[in-house]
């Protein structure tokens, strides 16, 4: 398996000048994160080509458009903290913070121009196919992040409206990743079919464990401000669901809070105890599981190799994830 770091230092943004706009390009794709994206490409080309983990040419075409994702990926995080008004990622500043909001804006730019750039590596007789789901994919982020946005001035939102919002701002990168991994690697459109939905589902579940962890998570593992989806009265699963399932006094101490926009620290403590009261993770739980389940469903139309082995326990580990 590639060293996706590695590669990320070779595209060489800590030496480039001017020095604003790309020393914060270098520090965002520096601090880590689970490098899923990428990684979900290569190993769903991996699940298709010959039937097991080689590391053959046909592997190596595929890490361009690997890296573009995870660049683009990073791209949308400078201006979702942005927007998000986040001050912590992967336990460290957010660049609007370390830096500020103009920042943020540019050097988000230019990472989305960078992952065009990856892309255009792409082998020349796959890359017209590659580049139109690639567009596709960032229009629904673009569209994903509008709903979430409008969501927080709302105060019905209907899971069915907050499951587009997901699958818009989240899943479809992951969808994407697998298909276009799958398909460099020569995929036929049957396991095309089954590596989209595989990432399709892998994604919701990951967004609801995410909204999840922004509540329940140990700010040392997670890396993100505890609360901040509270705060923000983000329309999360958690909230749509103690909406839906609280008794009218609970309800009414729910809206009550969402139009607070003061006392963070007793909004996060008070709305958090109601979703204790109401059971409301064990629920979302079961809802990510659904998810999840679906996912591994779709491996069973691969071929069966140490690849799709990976897959089905990356499904699994996604689920019980920390950070
Ligand atoms: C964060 O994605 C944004 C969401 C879709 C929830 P990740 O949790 O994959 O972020 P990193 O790259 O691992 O930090
Ligand atoms: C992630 O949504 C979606 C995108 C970044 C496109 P969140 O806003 O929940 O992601 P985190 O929690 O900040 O990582
Ligand atoms: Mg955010
Ligand atoms: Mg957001
Ligand atoms: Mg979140």
């Amino acid at each position: 398996m590639i060293d996706i770091n590695k590669q990320i230092e070779s595209l060489g943004f800590e030496t480039r000048e001017p020095r604003g706009l790309y020393e914060p390009i270098a520090y965002a794709l520096s601090t880590g994160g689970k490098r899923l994206r990428p990684t979900l490409a290569i190993v769903a080309a991996e699940s298709v080509h010959n039937g097991g983990l080689i590391n053959g040419d046909a592997i190596e075409q595929v890490y361009p458009a690997a890296l573009a994702l995870e660049v683009f990926h990073n791209f949308t995080l400078l201006h979702d903290d942005l927007m998000d008004k986040a001050s912590l990622r992967r336990g460290k500043e957010t660049v609007h913070v370390r830096w500020n909001a103009n920042t943020a804006i540019l050097s988000g730019d230019q990472m989305l121009i960078e992952a065009y750039k990856l892309l255009a590596q792409v082998p020349a007789n796959k890359l017209p196919q590659v580049l139109n789901w690639f567009n596709e994919m960032a229009s629904k982020v673009c569209e994903g992040q509008q709903y979430d946005i409008d969501f927080e001035h709302m105060s019905q939102v209907s899971i069915d409206d907050y499951l587009k919002m997901i699958e818009y701002k989240t899943s479809v990168l992951l969808a994407y990743a697998m298909q276009i991994g799958g398909y460099i690697a020569g995929a036929t459109p049957a396991q095309q079919e089954a590596l989209y939905q595989y990432g399709l589902h892998i994604g919701m579940a990951f967004q609801i464990q995410d909204d999840i962890l922004d509540v329940y998570g140990d700010p040392n593992t997670f890396g993100k401000v505890i609360g901040g989806d509270i705060c923000s009265n983000k329309k999360t699963i958690l909230l749509i669901t103690a909406l839906e399932t609280a008794d009218p006094e609970s309800k009414a101490e729910l809206l009550q809070w969402i139009m607070t926009t003061e006392r963070n620290e007793e909004k996060i403590a008070a709305v958090t105890a109601i979703y204790d009261r109401l059971g409301v993770r064990e629920a979302c739980d079961a809802i990510m599981e659904e998810h999840t389940s679906r996912a591994l469903l779709q491996l069973d139309k691969l071929p069966q190799n140490d690849a799709t082995e990976s897959l089905r326990e990356l499904a699994e580990r996604l689920a019980t994830r920390k950070s």
